[in-house]
């Protein structure tokens, strides 16, 4: 059984604003990025395949798969302009494995229970993803930003990362979608859901599990480190 942990870091972060892209700005002396690829290191994944930019894959190379001594990064490879684009790339270099957990680097807070309890569903069920509940109340409105319904909290989860799906079934699910032209795509469980008609079992991730998204985001995961010695 070969599990393959691709993760995602070839965004540019333009939410953040900030002059470097989000996924190498510091926290408590590391480069985001550094802590997923840590976390799956230490984990029972075979290996795993890092996906950025074209003009970050040295930075990558020398200063956090190298320095840090990451050992289970078999490759390093350049993304696309979207994220689903940069997934495909990172499915076209995992072909030896039978599961893919797919992770934004943008999420420093992975623990080894998500990609333990991960693994173990994808193995059940064929494809999983974590998230949790929502607290507040969520809202569709319409394009003036009237409610327009307001959907049962109790059914409502937020979706984090990692998702993880049989390889096959992903492989098949992104040549349906590259045939299809759609772009309308924010995660990997919608392209199972809708090329491949398989239902994609949520289990519980953790509230500290956040993605860096803007500023604010950066000193609550810090907070977190403080906190938790990075066992949030
Ligand atoms: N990502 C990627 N390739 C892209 C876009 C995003 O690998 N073309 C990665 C990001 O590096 C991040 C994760 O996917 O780890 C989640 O994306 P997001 O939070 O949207 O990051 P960015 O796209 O970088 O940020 P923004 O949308 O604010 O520009
Ligand atoms: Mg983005």
């Amino acid at each position: 059984m070969h599990i393959t942990a691709i993760v995602l870091a070839a965004g540019k972060g333009s939410r953040m604003q900030s002059e470097i892209p989000k996924q190498y700005m510091s926290i408590d002396g590391k480069p985001v990025l550094y802590y997923s690829l840590k976390a799956f290191e230490e984990s029972l994944v075979d290996d795993i395949i890092l996906v950025t930019s074209e003009d970050s894959v040295s930075y990558c190379k020398n200063e956090i798969v190298e320095k840090y001594d990451i050992c289970k990064v078999k490759a390093i490879i350049a993304g696309g302009e979207e994220r689903y684009l940069s997934v495909k790339k990172g499915l076209m270099s995992a072909d030896k494995a039978d599961y893919v957990l797919i992770h934004d680097a943008a999420r420093p807070c992975l623990t080894m229970d998500i990609i333990k309890r991960s693994i173990e569903e994808v193995q059940i069920t064929g494809a999983c993803t974590v998230g949790v509940p929502v607290k507040d109340t969520i809202k569709l409105v319409d394009d003036d930003c009237f409610g327009l319904d307001t959907p049962p909290r109790n059914r409502l989860w937020q979706i984090q990362t990692p998702q993880s799906f049989l390889y096959r079934d992903i492989l098949e699910a992104y040549r349906i979608l590259e045939a299809s032209g759609d772009t309308d795509i924010t995660d990997d469980t919608m392209i199972i859901e809708r090329y491949l008609d398989k239902k994609v079992k949520v289990i519980q991730g953790d509230y500290c599990n956040i993605k860096i998204t803007t500023t604010e985001d950066l000193s609550v995961v810090e907070n977190f480190f403080k906190k938790n010695e990075k066992s949030c």
